[in-house]
């Protein structure tokens, strides 16, 4: 089942613009009389929400004798198209796309979900996310049609220790997705950021809903940077990339249908057979392997060498000799210089 976007499930700031943004998404300009008759509002109505664009990240031209145009053309997210990408790399599933204009968080509206009793496979994207989520306490900068996020929503029977590397096995099911457009220079860093020669392209976050000891549900967000303005991305405090400095002609749905297939893929594989089917993948993108790392575990530094991953998917520091796993808590990894 797909939900197209409306004007009826968008909220917050963009309520009743989100059918303007349509109009304006190819970048020519267009006539405030045109707009008008196509969305059944004065001209000067059509003014007024011309001008809250702005706000929004999506400034406009106005010309006198030509209209308003955006400064920039935009590809928007189009429900059919995702659910047609899945249905043609899937085959049967049980994906179900909630695409929504904006959102706080796609992860609450997936936990939401959760709690209302949806089954695995729902699935929320956002054009934007006003409080997006990190790892670690940090937020998600997400500007409006740039990026791509998302939260997929699972369930386990069999408690929190079923999920033990769910979260690496998502990291190779969007490294694997964003090799379809030719990418080449995708790593993972553990547990499961993407990075793309050394800078950070992707993100993922599980968060749990449930019984811990029992059934329980885990959202799977995971962003990606498609093509972040500059002004936006002055707010992420670590080396950052995004495919449109990699690629020529991104297509924003190619890419979100191909994640959802393989994160779908992927985490039904997960929960029929667990981690060890995805540990060689997991491995084979391994971008600090080798390396001399300082790991950060609360006030403590641990320094020492990369060493791979056990099976249960944790992370294995070498000491000196010394093998020592860490897994669970959230540890950071850091290259040493
Ligand atoms: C990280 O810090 O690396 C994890 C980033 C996860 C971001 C995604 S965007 C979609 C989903 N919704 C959120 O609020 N966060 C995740």
């Amino acid at each position: 089942m797909t939900k197209n976007m409306t004007d009826s499930n968008t909220n917050g700031h963009i309520v009743g613009l989100y059918p303007l943004i349509k109009l304006l998404s190819d970048g020519r300009f267009y006539s405030g009389e045109h707009l008008g008759e196509q969305l059944q509002i004065s001209r000067a109505a059509v003014w007024k929400k011309i001008r809250k664009l702005e706000s929004l990240g999506l400034p406009c031209h106005s010309v006198r004798g030509k209209g308003y145009r955006l400064e920039n053309s935009i590809q928007l997210l189009d429900a059919a198209r995702l659910a047609q990408i899945v249905d043609d790399e899937l085959g049967e599933h049980n994906l179900e796309i909630d695409l929504r204009a904006q959102v706080d968080s796609t992860n609450d509206l997936a936990l939401d979900a959760a709690r209302g009793g949806q089954s695995s496979g729902y699935t929320c994207l956002a054009e934007q996310q006003l409080s997006g989520r990190g790892r670690l306490g940090r937020n998600w900068v997400s500007p409006f049609a740039r990026n791509i996020y998302l939260s997929m929503l699972w369930r386990f029977p069999a408690g929190a220790r079923s999920l033990e590397g769910l979260s690496l096995a998502i990291g190779v099911a969007v490294v694997r997705a964003l090799e379809k457009s030719s990418l080449s220079g995708l790593a993972l860093k553990w547990p499961n950021d993407v990075l793309l020669n050394g800078e950070k392209l992707a993100g993922i976050l599980l968060e749990m809903h449930g019984d811990s000891s029992g059934q329980c549900s885990v959202v799977i967000g995971v962003g990606v940077n498609v093509d972040m303005p500059q002004s936006a991305g002055v707010a992420i405090a670590q080396p950052w990339t995004d495919l449109g400095r990699h690629l020529s002609n991104v297509d924003r749905n190619k890419i979100a249908g191909s994640l959802l297939a393989e994160i779908y893929r992927s985490v039904q594989m997960f929960s029929e057979s667990g981690f060890l089917p995805h540990k060689s993948a997991w491995e084979k993108y391994d971008g600090f392997f080798g390396e001399r790392v300082s790991i950060l575990l609360g006030e403590k530094e641990l320094i020492g060498r990369a060493a791979g991953i056990s099976d249960r998917g944790e992370f294995c520091l070498d000491i000196d000799g010394e093998l020592r796993h860490f897994g669970g808590g959230e540890i950071s990894v850091r290259k040493c210089l």
